[in-house]
């Protein structure tokens, strides 16, 4: 890549380093992975924030609130679709404590990912690639799918053969996407991407995954809105977990308000999984230092229908270094999680995003979190996503 192309796409003082070795490296849309070792990398900026919460509570709510955070040049247009800005609801009847669902449903394309798009999308757009090529269990692929069709790209994307809830796919046939489905689970389609695309060098179609940490940065806007409404940091976040990428960025998000002196600590990170598809409660119950893999996962939550979870290392970071933990729940307890968002509280989520409450739940039950404590449960997608599951949970109603 041209470094004055990254000149132009980044802020001068913005780096990237190593979570494992440490290294760092200059910015490079097309950097991934470490060169050295391996392993996943962090953007940071070097410059210390020179901003007040006044002063960003001037602009209107959403990702691009928090531009300084932010690693892209403040001179680029953002791909945008005003995503962020989405509503933090207190729970009246189900939340056992001081609980809010952030509810993120209520982004353009119905989930957190467009926080992530509007960055992936925008490097696209000024790196001269054809289209954004994704793997997905179905919100990526949507949200990749708007973001690219706002931009003038094309849009690849590959989904486990279906398993893809019929909104989510809709909305990838709705904006235009290339779709191919492969075999397996979204773990094999994530293969696909990296061993025919990524690693071949291909310049052709810009990886939005999240591995890729440009995309992830706009996620982290997730904590900085937390703490923004709130007025405080909560005692507790608590957040489903797929491919890792969100519960890192989120962590990332506290972390840079932390250092910045706008924030006064930093929460717990709770990761929530299926019992199904739970490769990171194994992996921290067992302090193991490789991944404990889950072969065929399965759980009706088919967006965190994932047992090889790339950003596995950066979420045990979060985890660890945040004092939190990570525990698995069932679909029963997903289901009526989800059924109790929407007939208590008006609050219609997806099935991978009631696993949230559903873990508040048992943290609560098990100790791990005070009825007193203030939670934040991260609603990662809206129930419109997945019609078929809302039918269930209806005829499940009449019985
Ligand atoms: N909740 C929903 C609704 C999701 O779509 C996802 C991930 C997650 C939670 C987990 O987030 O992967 O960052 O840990 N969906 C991805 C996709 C995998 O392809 O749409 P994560």
């Amino acid at each position: 890549m041209n470094s004055s192309v990254n000149k132009d796409l980044f802020k001068p003082d913005v780096y990237m380093k190593c979570i494992c070795c440490g290294s760092s490296f200059s910015p490079d849309p097309w950097r991934f992975f470490c060169p050295k070792c391996g392993c996943l990398l962090h953007p940071f900026l070097t410059a210390t924030m020179n901003v007040s919460w006044s002063e960003l509570r001037k602009r209107r709510l959403g990702v691009w609130r928090y531009r300084e955070f932010l690693p892209l040049s403040s001179k680029l247009e953002p791909v945008s679709l005003g995503e962020g800005g989405t509503p933090l609801i207190r729970l009246r009847s189900t939340g056992v404590g001081e609980a809010y669902i952030k509810f993120e449903g209520a982004n353009p394309t119905g989930s957190f990912k467009d926080r992530g798009m509007t960055i992936g999308v925008t490097i696209a757009k000024h790196i001269s690639v054809k289209g954004v090529i994704v793997a997905s269990t179905g919100n990526t692929a949507a949200s990749a799918a708007a973001y690219a069709a706002r931009a003038g790209l094309s849009c690849v994307i590959l989904l486990p053969k279906g398993r893809v809830a019929i909104g989510k796919l809709a909305q990838a046939i709705l904006h235009g996407a290339q779709i191919k489905e492969v075999e397996g689970s979204f773990d094999n389609a994530l293969d696909e991407v990296l061993n025919e695309y990524v690693k071949k060098g291909q310049k052709e179609l810009y990886p939005l995954n999240s591995y890729n940490p440009w995309r992830l940065e706009g996620q982290k806007t997730i904590a900085y809105e937390i703490v923004d409404e709130l007025g405080f940091v909560p005692d507790v976040v608590i957040v489903p977990v797929g491919n890792a990428g969100n519960i890192s960025a989120i962590w990332k998000g506290f972390y840079e308000l932390y250092e910045s002196g706008l924030a006064n600590k930093k929460p717990r990170m709770i990761g929530v999984q299926a019992e199904g598809a739970s490769p990171l409660v194994k992996t921290w119950m067992k302090k193991s230092k490789e991944l404990l893999v889950v072969d065929n996962p399965e759980t009706i939550a088919t967006a965190i229908r994932i047992g090889r979870p790339v950003n596995w290392m950066k979420a045990l970071k979060a985890v660890n270094e945040s004092n939190g933990a990570f525990i698995s729940v069932s679909d029963d307890e997903i289901l009526e999680a989800m059924k109790n968002l929407a007939m208590l509280e008006g609050i219609g989520v997806e099935p991978a995003s009631a696993a949230s409450l559903a873990g508040y739940k048992k943290a609560l039950g098990i100790g791990l979190v005070d009825k007193g404590e203030t939670v934040v449960l991260i609603g990662t997608g809206h129930a419109l996503k997945d019609p078929d599951t809302i039918l269930r949970i209806a005829s499940w109603n009449t019985k």
